[in-house]
Order: structure tokens, then C-alpha cells, then sequence
């Protein structure tokens, strides 16, 4: 059989057969918050992300912290191969009634001056895995009594944004593929929730992004924190779409594009 690379489990084999919630891209940024977030409400974890990140170390300080069980895979999720290996092996040994589908990568660049695998790996990894680990694990998630499956979009969903061309179009497919899924699995006990958030001071390239875009930018700030808290207290409540920075999600719905279209593309400019 093939092994996925590196699984990791801590803790006694009982544990095994309790709930977990996977979160995808949880060594930093965002998903570790989420991590940090369930740890907090005691509830048993399988978190995924690229090897050699420090995922070991995060899993060792969050079972020593909280009586939780942490399992962490560490791989590559653009490879489809692997996420059917990992899903496989999670649903052979765990119940999962929570995943959060975390993983993103994205950037301001010229279309022109990139390499194709910038274009593919924000492709494999936005929206492929996505599907992927969706499709592998919803029976395992079918089968409990209550499930909860919670995407990671963004703001950037909401409209056309020059020099991020395959970032925003990739949240866009996040979110009619939620919608979508949310209206198929309406009469079942899953629940699909949708989150739109806009800045957050992630990784160096988010907090370079921010502090260039200045007061704006800083105004409509959250911390992940706040954002992961937000998002999984109203993905257990069953709320269809999370806005989290209401304030820029009304200002992106009201103000026309003919008006929003060159100050986007301004800001997104001076982000190159
Ligand atoms: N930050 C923002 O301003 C912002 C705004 C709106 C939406 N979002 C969305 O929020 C989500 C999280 O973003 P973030 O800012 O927290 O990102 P981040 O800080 O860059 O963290 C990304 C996480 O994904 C993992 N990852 C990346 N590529 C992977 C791969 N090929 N295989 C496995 N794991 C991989 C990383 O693992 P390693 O640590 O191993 O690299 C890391 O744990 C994304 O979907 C993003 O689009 C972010």
C-alpha cells in the first residue's frame, strides 16, 4: 500500500475512533489558528500541510496544551495521488465530522513575467485540492450525526482583480462550488459553510501587501485569530456564507465597478 508521506499520530490507539476535524494548510497563517481554535474547544485534530514546516512541533505544543488527540500529515496537496492516500487513510482509521478546507496560495504578479508553474500551483492548490479532499472524505463526514464542512474564500472573489487573475478566479470557483454543494446536500446532516475574508497579516507576503495598501488597508484588518474564531462558531451554527470583514464586503458589493475597477487595479499595481 502506498504510505502517505510522513503521517504522525500521538497518542493511544482508543483515540482513534473519536471525532476529528481535518483542517488543510494548518502549519501557519490562518490554519493554524483554526488549529489553535478547535484545540481550545477540546476537539481532536488531523492537520495537513508541506513537510519540514514545523507541523511536528506545532502537534507536539497543542496535544501537551490541550487533552486533545493532533494527527499531522505532512505532503504536497497538489498531488492528487497523495490526498487519495492521506483521505484513505484517515477514513480507515478516523471519524471525521469537521473539515476545513484551508489551503490557499496566491500573489501579485504579471501574467506575462510568470513561470506556468505559478499559474498550475495556485490551480492545484486552490481549487483541486479543495475538491479533492471534499470528495474523498464526505461519506466519512455523511456518516455522522452532525458534520460540518467549512471553505476558505476570499474577498478577491467578489471581482475582477488584475496582476492576482488566478487567485481571485480560484476563490470564485471556492465559492460556487460551496453554494453548489451547500444546495445538493441541503436535506442531509452536513452542513457547507462559505467564508469571505479579506486582509489578514498571514505570511510576510499578506503583511507586505497591507502595510503598502496603509490606513485602507490597516482599517479593514483582522487578526487570523479573530477571523478563525468568527468562522467556526457560525460554521456550527450552519451559516451558509461567513463575511468577515463586513465592512469591505459591503463597500466591493455597493460601490460600482466603474468606481472600484481603477482603484483595484491601482493598489494591486503597486503591490507588483
Ligand atoms: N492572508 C490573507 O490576507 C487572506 C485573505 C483572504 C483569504 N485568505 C485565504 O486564507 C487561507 C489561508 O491563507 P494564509 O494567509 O493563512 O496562508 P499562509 O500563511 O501562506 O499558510 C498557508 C498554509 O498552507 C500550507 N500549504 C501551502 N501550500 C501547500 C501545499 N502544496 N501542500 C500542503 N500545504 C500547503 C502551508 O504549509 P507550509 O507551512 O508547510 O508551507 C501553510 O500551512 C487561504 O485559502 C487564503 O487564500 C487569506
Amino acid at each position: 500500500m502506498y504510505l502517505p508521506d510522513q503521517a504522525i499520530s500521538y497518542g493511544p490507539k482508543e483515540f482513534f475512533m473519536q471525532k476529528f476535524a481535518v483542517i488543510t494548510g494548518a502549519s501557519k497563517g490562518l490554519g493554524k489558528a483554526f488549529a489553535q481554535e478547535l484545540a481550545r474547544r477540546k476537539i481532536n485534530l488531523i492537520l495537513i500541510s508541506l513537510p519540514e514546516e514545523n507541523l511536528k512541533q506545532f502537534g507536539l505544543q497543542l496535544k501537551s496544551t490541550h487533552p486533545i488527540e493532533v494527527i499531522c500529515f505532512e505532503t504536497d496537496v497538489t498531488h492528487t495521488d497523495k490526498i487519495v492516500a492521506i483521505t484513505k487513510e484517515i477514513n480507515e482509521n478516523y471519524q471525521v465530522f469537521f473539515l476545513i478546507n484551508n489551503v490557499g496560495v496566491g500573489g501579485s504578479k504579471k501574467i506575462t513575467e510568470v513561470e506556468l508553474s505559478y499559474i498550475t500551483t495556485i490551480i492545484k492548490t486552490n481549487i483541486k485540492a479543495t475538491a479533492v479532499f471534499t470528495h474523498q472524505l464526505l461519506a466519512n463526514l455523511m456518516n455522522q450525526d452532525q458534520s460540518y464542512i467549512l471553505n476558505i474564500s476570499s474577498l478577491a472573489a467578489l471581482t475582477p482583480l488584475p496582476y492576482k487573475t488566478v487567485y481571485p478566479a480560484s476563490k470564485a470557483f471556492i465559492r460556487f462550488f460551496s453554494k453548489s454543494l451547500n444546495l445538493e446536500l441541503k436535506d442531509t446532516n452536513t452542513s457547507v459553510s462559505l467564508a469571505n475574508l479579506g486582509p489578514m497579516p498571514t505570511n510576510d507576503d499578506a503583511k507586505g501587501r497591507i502595510d503598502q495598501h496603509g490606513f485602507i488597508g490597516r482599517l479593514t484588518l483582522i487578526s487570523p485569530m479573530d477571523a478563525a474564531r468568527e468562522c467556526v462558531t457560525k460554521t456550527f451554527k450552519r451559516k451558509k456564507v461567513i463575511n468577515i470583514n463586513r465592512l469591505s464586503w459591503l463597500t466591493l458589493k455597493i460601490v460600482p465597478d466603474w468606481i472600484k475597477i481603477p482603484i483595484l487595479t491601482r493598489a494591486m499595481k503597486n503591490d507588483l
